[in-house]
């Protein structure tokens, strides 16, 4: 495995390759991001993985100094799954000028965009180069971040980018707590607990495939997070190419829910398709 961090030694370490399979991460990795690296092994000749804490997608209260960063440990979990190359490039490489940004409209202004103004853009930018940087023929992103994935879909179409995205079903803990660097934040005892978000959206999940609607089931989640001791930023039934809430599920509708528990935002979404 090599690690290169400027852009002209990624291009001639990739040079020539018939198919690049890339796996955008900020480090910190788990199983999650372990998986994703999995599918890409299996998929292609060539596997990147990117390792850049992105800090245009930090709001200024949102500490990018404090990020978890462990390379030497990230390099060899990387290396343990296959990975070809690790590309772990400085600010400045990734953002020579900071002159362009890619914005996403409409998906990017509810839920997670409405309380984090700015950091889709952040997203969309640094993906956006990535894939110039690296010219992947597929790339690989975890469901855990469902409105990541639209954004993402989104420009991909919109700019007509010749690259293969791969969706990857969230990796949980055994409990169903979906994977996150954020739940190192969270004490043992919250960190069981939260396995309750999982287990409710299930329930909810199969309540509304079963009534084929949703308001008075979603609201029945709300209240039994509520009363469990969760903050509900949201649980709504969405489409997830719009990431539009809608009331009756269909083939691709997804429940999805943010819940605050001893300060940590915890993000998780199921399928909730129902086939007609
Ligand atoms: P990061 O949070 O490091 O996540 C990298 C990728 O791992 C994302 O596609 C994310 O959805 C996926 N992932 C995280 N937890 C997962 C889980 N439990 N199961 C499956 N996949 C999981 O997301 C980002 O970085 C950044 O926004 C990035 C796309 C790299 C742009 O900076």
């Amino acid at each position: 495995m090599r690690i290169v961090r400027s852009v002209s030694e990624l291009r001639s370490a990739i040079a020539g390759c018939k198919s690049i399979g890339l796996v955008p991460t900020m480090g910190a990795l788990h199983e999650g991001h372990l998986e994703l690296m999995r599918r890409a092994r299996d998929e292609n000749e060539l596997v990147v993985v990117s390792l850049f804490v992105n800090p245009t997608q930090f709001g200024p209260n949102e500490d990018f100094t404090k990020y978890p960063r462990q390379e030497g440990v990230d390099v060899s979990l990387a290396e343990s799954v296959g990975v070809d190359i690790i590309f772990a490039p400085p600010v400045e490489e990734v953002y020579p000028l900071r002159l362009v940004t890619i914005s996403v409209a409409e998906i990017t202004s509810l839920f997670e965009g409405a309380v984090r103004p700015g950091h889709f853009a952040g997203v969309a930018t640094v993906v956006g180069k990535l894939f110039h940087m690296c010219q992947p023929h597929r790339a690989y992103f975890g469901l855990k971040d469902l409105q990541q994935c639209a954004v993402i879909q989104a420009m991909v179409t919109d700019l007509w980018l010749p690259i293969e995205l791969k969706f990857v079903e969230i990796v949980r803990e055994s409990h169903g707590l979906a994977r996150s660097s954020r739940n190192e934040y969270l004490n043992p005892e919250d960190r069981q607990k939260a396995g309750a978000i999982y287990a409710t959206l299930v329930d909810c999940a199969a309540a509304i495939q079963r009534t084929k609607s949703s308001s008075i089931e979603l609201e029945k989640a709300r209240i039994k997070l509520t009363s469990q001791g969760f903050g509900v930023d949201y649980l709504e039934l969405v489409n997830p190419d719009s990431m539009q809430p809608i009331d009756q599920p269909d083939e691709k509708s997804r429940l999805i829910v943010c819940a605050r528990l001893g300060g940590v935002r915890l993000l998780d979404n199921i399928s909730c398709a129902i086939t007609n």
